[in-house]
């Protein structure tokens, strides 16, 4: 799979052993950034992940900032992004089986590596189920669309 990845400042380091790790497991890496240790803006990072989801660029997106919180919001904000924070794996597989995330975000202050190993390893594993559950995320959909300007 290629997945796109993107942090903010507090999340450089962390971002390199996700990296690292996804590319164990085979997978294409496109790394949005950042790079750097400075002061910037969580917004820019999720945005740029989720429109090269939405444009076709790579499959999916992993998103990490201090708490997963704010950069996951923005990603949820481009359409057909459906980003979930997970601080734990049973979450991450749920979320692919029943809502077809395509984005998954953590926090760096949150969670530890190892864990976080975990929760990637169940979420690009794990199947959407259908069905259902794609009545269920076409109502998103509709919600969307409903409160587009
Ligand atoms: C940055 O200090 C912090 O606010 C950010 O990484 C994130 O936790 C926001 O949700």
């Amino acid at each position: 799979m290629k997945i796109g990845i993107g942090n903010d400042h507090v999340a450089v380091d962390f971002k390199y052993k996700v990296k690292d790790y996804l590319e164990e497991l085979g997978h294409e890496v496109v790394d949005f950034g950042t790079d750097s240790e400075e002061r910037t803006d969580y917004p820019k990072y999720g945005k740029n992940v989720a429109e090269s989801i939405v444009k076709g660029e790579v499959d999916k997106g992993i998103l990490i900032c201090g708490t997963g919180v704010g950069i996951s919001l923005s990603a949820n904000k481009v359409k057909g992004i459906r980003a979930v924070v997970c601080s734990e794996p049973y979450t991450a597989k749920l979320s692919r089986q029943h809502n077809n995330t395509n984005i998954l975000a953590f926090g760096s202050r949150v969670i530890g590596i190892d864990l976080a190993k975990m929760i990637v390893n169940e979420w690009v594993s794990t199947e959407f189920e259908g069905g259902r559950h794609q009545n269920r995320i076409n109502m998103i959909d509709d919600i969307e669309t409903e409160y587009l300007c």
